[in-house]
Formats: structure tokens, sequence, C-alpha cells
């Protein structure tokens, strides 16, 4: 592991000693100010805080320990490296329990200062990038595993929380792909229902006698094969949360009996009389203009105003990027255990890539990514060649996955053709076909080996 270029301060009241070692560390690519006693060393500080500082211990005025316990008391996270003369240890170790991170003695040897700054740069980029993790896994609603960060999903963690507890039926509107279901979910766990049934159901996924006996359950004899009477999944749900998917593709039949069900909380049992009472929570989801439906008389206003009590809108993904490493985190971390593979992080080219992509399909098209990516990883570290080809990695595997030939190739595929189609008119005669086509023999025979023609089959349909 080799660590870029760091600022680094380095303060001694020699001018000789300070250009020295200015000169060696700028020659080792680091970016280096310099000061001469402690009050000049605090005031560049403030100017622009360095990763290093690199401290003599003897210093006129404020002496060099005093400097140190100003400097960590100002910046605890700064790492110094205290300076000392040869043969006075016991202030390098007193330094080191006042937090210095490591010490050298004068006269200072140049490759091992390099070689301590190096290692002193490289614990500080450790640390910075823990800390980064640590701020992302921040991000992750602990109760639920959702990430939500960025402003906007805070809101609706919120309305989750403000809603969990009630019976109220609440309204999940977004784009597919951007977390309704998983809400869903997170708003029964939070619930005093959590114990109980979590029944999910897509309204668009059965015709509709089917989705209704699926739902409300059938007596015997009710349809053809309905032999002996099913309870439905609202029984099933009982004083559980039901979670109606696709809420928007209800037809008009079962749109009255979802409204019978918020209205008087009760229901029958398709060819059955008996009304059933249920104590069943509602949560609802779709990714349609729902407003529109109504006005087109596609779903029924009385239910719209029901349902739309409570509604949370999840964002798409590309209006709150800022959570965009932390899914990535969490997918890889979950794909890596998953898969078995030794999968830690991304390579910021890869992360750049996600922060400017546009995802339509949001947080599941990112998901689906990531777990590619972890698959194809050939090392610790996702790079951008891991990717499917369309996000960003190699070209020719984004050609190759969305059917595209190389030009050369995908101009000769006509001129193949072509030529086929008249040496065919010809019956296979070459010198008739080189005529026509104005070429001479020599191009023709050159083309028909190069498209593999000599074989073809030549004989059929004349012209
Ligand atoms: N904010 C989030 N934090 C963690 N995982 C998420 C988040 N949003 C979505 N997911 C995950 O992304 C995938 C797609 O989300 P899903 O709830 O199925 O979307 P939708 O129902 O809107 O189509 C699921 O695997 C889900 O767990
Ligand atoms: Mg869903």
């Amino acid at each position: 592991m080799n660590q870029g270029p760091g600022r680094i301060l380095v303060v001694d009241d020699d001018p000789l000693v300070r250009d020295a070692l200015a000169a060696s560390l700028v020659t080792a690519g680091h970016l280096v100010t310099t000061a001469q006693d402690a009050r000049s060393a605090l005031r560049e500080l403030e100017r622009e805080p360095p990763e290093l500082v690199l401290c003599d211990l003897r210093l006129p005025g404020m002496n060099g320990l005093e400097l140190l316990h100003a400097l960590k008391t100002r910046h605890p996270e700064l790492r110094v490296i205290v300076m000392t003369a040869y043969g006075s240890i016991e202030s390098a170790v007193t330094a080191m329990k006042n937090g210095a991170l490591d010490y050298v003695t004068k006269p200072i040897d140049d490759q091992l200062l390099r070689q301590r700054v190096g290692r002193a740069l490289e614990e500080g980029a450790l640390r910075r990038e823990n800390d980064d993790l640590r701020r992302r896994l921040d991000q992750v609603d602990r109760r639920t595993g959702i990430v939500a960060g960025h402003p906007s999903m805070q809101r609706v963690l919120a309305s989750v929380d403000a809603v969990a507890s009630t019976r109220a039926t609440v309204l999940i509107r977004g784009e597919s792909g951007t977390g309704k279901t998983i809400l869903a979910r997170a708003i029964h766990a939070l619930s005093e229902r959590r114990d109980r049934p979590f029944v999910e159901v897509s309204c668009g996924s059965l015709p509709d006698p089917l989705l209704e006996s699926e739902l409300f359950g059938y007596e015997a004899g009710a349809f053809t094969g309905a032999v002996r009477s099913k309870p439905g999944k609202f029984e099933l749900a009982d004083s559980g949360t039901i979670f109606l998917d696709e809420i928007a593709n209800a037809t008009p039949a079962l749109q009255v009996k979802l409204l019978r069900i918020l209205q008087d909380r009760v229901f029958e049992h398709l060819g059955g009389t008996r009304s059933i009472e249920c104590d069943v929570r509602l949560v609802l989801a779709t990714n349609a203009d729902l407003e529109r439906a109504v006005r087109e008389g596609r779903f029924r206003e009385d239910l719209f105003y029901r349902i739309n009590v409570v509604a949370i809108e999840l964002p798409p993904l590309r209006e709150r990027r800022d959570d965009i490493p932390a899914l990535a985190e969490l997918f890889l971390r979950r794909y890596a255990r998953d898969y078995g593979k030794e999968v830690r992080g991304l390579a910021p080219a890869a992360l750049r890539f996600f922060m400017d992509f546009d995802w339509p399909g949001n947080v599941r098209e990112l998901e689906n990514v990531v777990e590619h990516a972890v698959v194809m990883a050939k090392g610790e570290v996702i790079q951008l060649d891991d990717l499917p080809g369309r996000y960003g990695g190699d070209p020719k595997l984004a050609a190759a996955e969305l059917g595209i030939r190389p030009l050369k190739e995908a101009m000769e595929a006509p001129e193949r053709d072509y030529i086929l189609q008249v040496l065919k008119m010809n019956g296979g005669n070459r010198q008739k076909t080189a005529e026509m086509l104005q070429v001479n023999r020599t191009t023709l025979f050159n083309k028909m080996r190069k498209y593999d023609l000599f074989d073809a089959d030549l004989d059929q349909h004349g012209a």
C-alpha cells in the first residue's frame, strides 16, 4: 500500500535543518510548509491544518512538548512526529505519552524519516477510511436496515415512525425500485403488530377472479374447482398487516370490496353470505399516477381518498445521491457474505460512476449492479471493470451485452449477403457475377474466400 502525498508541517528553529527536511519531504512527493517556532506553527495550523506535524522538541519560547499539547488540544486527530537530539530519548518517551505518534532522533536519517512519515500518513488515511465507513453505517437505520442519510429519506423515516404504531392506512408512492416494499415491511416491523403476519399481495399479479379469491377466500362451490372453502389473505393477515402492491391495477370489482373493508372492516368469502370481521392494517403501494387514474375514471375517487390519508413518497435514487455510497456498501457486504467472497470495498472510479449514474431502476438497479460486481470481482476491491459493461465497465463487454458488433463486421454482413444473392442469381457463375458487380474476378474470388462462399448452396432459387 503506497501513500500519496500528504500535507506536512515542519517545525524547527534551525533554518538549515528546516530546509533540509523540507527538501527531502518535497522530493518524496509531499506538500510541505515550515515554521520556526511554536507560535508560527499554531498560526500555520489555523490557516490550513496539515495531516502530519514534524516537530523539534527543543524550540525557543514555547517548547516542543508544550506545542504538542497545544496541537493535540486543538486537533486531537492530528499526527505528530517529534524530533529529539541523540541521547535524549526520555523526552521522546514523554512526548509519546502525550500523544506523539512517533519520534526520530537527530541527526536525521533521510531514508528512515521518509519511511516513518509514510507510515504515519498511511495510518491517518486508514483511520479516515474507517471514519468514512462509520459515517456510512450511521446512515443505516438500525431497526429496519434502511439506508436513510439524505434529508428526504430522514423525512420518510420520520413519517414511518409517526404512523407505525397507529392503525392508519398508508399509501407508499415511488418509482419502481425505490424501496416501497422494504418500507412497507418497516411499517409493520415498527408497529405493535410486528409479531403478527405481514401478508404481501400484488394487485397486478393475478387475473381478477383469482386475485379476489386469494384475498377474500371462498366457499365450496363458489366457482368451478372450489371443492372446499378456503380462507383468504385478509383472514391470514388477521391482526397483522396486509400490503397491497400496485394498487392502481385493482379492478373496479376489487376496488369496491377494498372500500368496504376500509369503511366497515368486514368482507365476505366468494360465494358466501356471512360477513367476516377483520382487524387488518392496510399498507398500499403504487408507482402510478393515481390522481390521473381517478380523473380518467379508472380508479374510484372515494377509494382514493380512503387510502390517501397518509401518503409517503419515496424519492428516486437520483434525487438522493448522498445515500449511494452507504447503499453500495450495504449491498457489497450482503453479497460478499452470500457468495462467500472476500470483497471489502469499492474503487474510487467505481464509486464515482455510481454517484454520476442516473439509476432509472433506482435502488433495485444499484443492488443488482453491486451483486454482479461482487460475483465478478477479481480482488478485494471492486473495480470499474467488474461492473456490467453498460455501467462504465469495458465498452467491449457492453457492446457484447447490447448485441453491438464491430463496425467492420457489421458492414461486411450486407456485402456478403449481396454477393451471395447475385451469385445465386447467376447459378454460381463467377464470371457473370463479377461483371454484374463490376469487380474483377480476383476481387470476387477473394471476397468469396473471405466470406466462405465457395461451399454455399448457390443453386437455390435463381433469378
Ligand atoms: N433505503 C434502502 N436501504 C436499504 N435497502 C434498500 C433501500 N431501498 C431499497 N432497498 C432494497 O432495494 C431493493 C428494491 O427495493 P424494493 O422495496 O423492492 O423497491 P420497490 O418495492 O419500490 O420496487 C430491495 O432489495 C430493497 O431491500
Ligand atoms: Mg415492490
